[in-house]
């Protein structure tokens, strides 16, 4: 049932070039440079005409929506807000029929973020779900959506069900980028073609086991770790810390990079290992700089880079490099590594790695 993997984590890291590839299937029509998606199609004046788009979700799935929010903006120039369902409910927020609300949710049974749903729903906003399980509870609540078709997702800590989202999501930004005009057709095109690239790369990324696992070794008894990025890749830093806490019960912490020097810095010392993601495109210097910053204060470092990078290579502790892609669609490799690590540090602390302590695979009370 793990396919030969000792674990179903590791087995669905392992799943994801394929399961990206399931997700665009049929949608991505990179050859006519089209992107197809019914629930988007069928209810385009609903996006179109939208005050702003409210992203609803928890955990994993919200830091997916935190990367929807970002390509949304930026490609489509549609106003979004990215909500914790959990607060969404109970803040009596403004909310109207010119919103539209996506709910994101691997399971598609979250209880809060299925209340949030209800709740915009009873405002007269237009609700898109984006679920990984079929006939969920909240694919069934919403009044359209998109299914990730990940596959059943096992282990606790969410992985492919996380690239899967942002691949969805990646879909509705060029859609929506498309339509409006946002983005023209060879930028389009040229979209499109890359993603189809991003199943191979992903591939070539899992190579890199051992280098991560060697990595894992030398940092697996710290107390506590930073992840740090910018840009599209500030909610992957989030995501890494999230998986390195649920299954290795390290303490972990996220933080836009340049939010560093507003209070975390405070803790940077010759023990803390510092994860930072530092790709070509993404703010480079303004990130190289806040790792000069952190040596200067003997903190480690172990940077995600992209290939060929000299720069970083020259100042950090560890470089890991992801191959070369948009910046755009990067935070579905530069996660990758970040996966393999928790994977690995939690194998090594012989953590229990698809079954947390505390944790539940779908939270169905709130
Ligand atoms: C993280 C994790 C949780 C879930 C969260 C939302 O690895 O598993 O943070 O992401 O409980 O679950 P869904 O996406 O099923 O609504």
């Amino acid at each position: 049932e793990k396919g030969g993997y000792d674990h179903f984590m590791l087995k669905e890291i392992h799943e994801q070039p394929k399961a990206v590839i399931d997700t665009y299937r049929g949608r991505m029509l990179a050859d006519k440079g089209m992107v197809r998606m019914s629930g988007i199609d069928n209810h385009m004046n609903k996006f179109l005409n939208a005050d702003r788009i409210i992203i609803v979700a928890c955990g994993t799935s919200w830091h997916a929506g935190l990367v929807g929010e970002y390509l949304i903006e930026d490609m489509a120039r549609i106003p979004v807000e990215v909500e914790y369902a959990s607060e969404f409910r109970y803040r009596n927020p403004i909310i109207t029929s010119n919103d539209v609300v996506i709910a994101i949710s691997q399971s598609g049974e979250t209880a809060d973020t299925l209340a949030a749903i209800k709740l915009a729903k009873s405002k007269g906003a237009f609700v898109f779900g984006i679920c990984n399980v079929v006939g969920s509870s909240i694919a069934r609540e919403t009044h359209a959506g998109a299914y990730t078709h990940a596959g059943p997702e096992i282990g606790v800590a969410s992985t492919k069900a996380f690239t899967t989202q942002i691949t969805v999501l990646t879909l509705i930004s060029l859609k929506l980028a498309s339509k409006k005009g946002t983005l023209s057709k060879s930028a389009l095109r040229m979209y499109l073609q890359k993603m189809q690239l991003i199943p191979n790369k992903i591939e070539e990324l899992l190579k890199i086991d051992d280098k991560v696992k060697e990595i894992a070794a030398v940092y697996k008894d710290a107390p506590n770790c930073l992840y740090l990025g910018r840009g599209f890749n500030f909610p992957v830093a989030l995501e890494g810390a999230l998986k390195l806490k649920e299954i290795s019960y390290i303490h972990a912490e996220g933080y836009p990079a340049a939010e560093m020097k507003h209070g975390p810095i405070a803790l940077i010392d010759e023990n803390m290992p510092i994860f930072v993601i530092a790709t070509n495109k993404g703010h480079y210097e303004k990130v190289v700089s806040n790792i000069q910053e952190i040596k200067s204060r003997a903190g480690k470092i172990i940077a995600i880079v992209t290939e060929g990078d000299t720069t970083v290579k020259e100042i950090a502790d560890h470089v890991i490099e992801i191959p070369e892609t948009e910046e755009a669609l990067t935070p579905l490799l530069t996660t990758i590594p970040f996966q393999l690590l928790s994977y690995h540090i939690a194998v090594m602390l012989n953590k229990n790695v698809d079954q947390p302590r505390n944790l539940a695979k779908s939270v169905t009370v709130e």
